[in-house]
């Protein structure tokens, strides 16, 4: 990491989806000219309607979606395609069944970043075993396939899969909107417990403004593709500055 560089870094940043064959093209702007930066081990929330363009900002962030324009540093410096590969970082998603392959074991599949690396079976072995400790699933648990599992479960298995290499960044894209009320809490405390001890950076993607809060020490807002407010926590929950920040918290309060 370069001395005092962000762990994610944008600026003037646009991605423009190309729908449609060549001479029937639809231009779709998701994201329109974003400036926002994540600190080492700090939580950003991100917050907004439906299409505003979170999912599309959360991606680039993960390497996925190429900028149409502006620039993207991770850790000070461009993305390359091996932080992936070395699990520098990594997503969580609201469906945990896109992280698990039906026809492994989960322990398999906690494992497979770890072998991708070419780290051996006993040690992977060994590090799930840990893991599972630490998002609170028994071991035995490791043998299991992801269908004879609860969706708490599973999804506590897809946060092990995404910590086995220990990130530097994750992205949580609706990790809680799937579950019941009653597991949300749960899985949202495991996701700040594992932020203390891990001291990662995250983007936490939510349409739920409480759970946002709770695990963000700032807040983004979009709308329409545009970032339109950033502000601490704190603030934006006590004072929101922006019309549209106001009407989300309206919606809710
Ligand atoms: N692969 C794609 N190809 C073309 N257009 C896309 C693609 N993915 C997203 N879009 C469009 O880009 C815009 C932003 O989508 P995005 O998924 O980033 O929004 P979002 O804020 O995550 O929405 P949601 O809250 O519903 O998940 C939308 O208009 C969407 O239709
Ligand atoms: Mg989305």
């Amino acid at each position: 990491m370069t001395a005092g560089a962000a762990t994610i870094e944008m600026r003037g940043l646009a991605v423009t989806y190309r729908k449609g064959p060549a001479w029937r093209r639809i231009l779709v702007p998701a994201v329109k000219h974003v400036d926002l930066a994540i600190a080492g081990g700090e939580t950003l929330g991100l917050v907004g309607g439906s299409g505003s363009g979170k999912t599309t900002l959360g991606r680039v962030m993960l390497g996925l979606v190429r900028p149409t324009s502006g620039t993207f540093l991770f850790e000070g410096r461009p993305f390359e395609v091996r932080l992936r590969k070395q699990g520098a970082l990594s997503v969580v998603f609201q469906h945990p069944e896109w992280a698990l392959n039906p026809r492994l074991r989960c322990g398999s599949s906690i494992a497979e970043p770890l072998r991708i690396q070419g780290v051996s079976r006993s040690v992977c072995r060994e590090k799930v075993d840990g893991m599972l400790a630490e998002v609170g699933l028994d071991a035995e648990l490791a043998g299991r396939f992801p269908g004879e599992l609860s969706g708490g479960q599973r999804q506590r298995m897809a946060i092990a899969r995404s910590l086995i290499t220990r990130p530097r960044f994750i992205v949580f894209d609706e990790a809680v909107s799937a579950l019941d009320v009653s597991v949300q809490s749960q899985v949202l405390n495991l996701i700040r417990k594992l932020q203390q001890e891990h001291g990662f950076a995250a983007l936490f993607i939510s349409h739920d403004m409480a759970a946002t809060r709770y695990v963000s020490d700032r807040i983004a807002v979009m709308q329409h593709g545009d970032v339109v407010e950033v502000a601490p926590a704190q603030t934006f929950y006590g004072r929101p500055a922006h019309p549209y920040s106001r009407e989300l918290l309206d919606a809710v309060a």
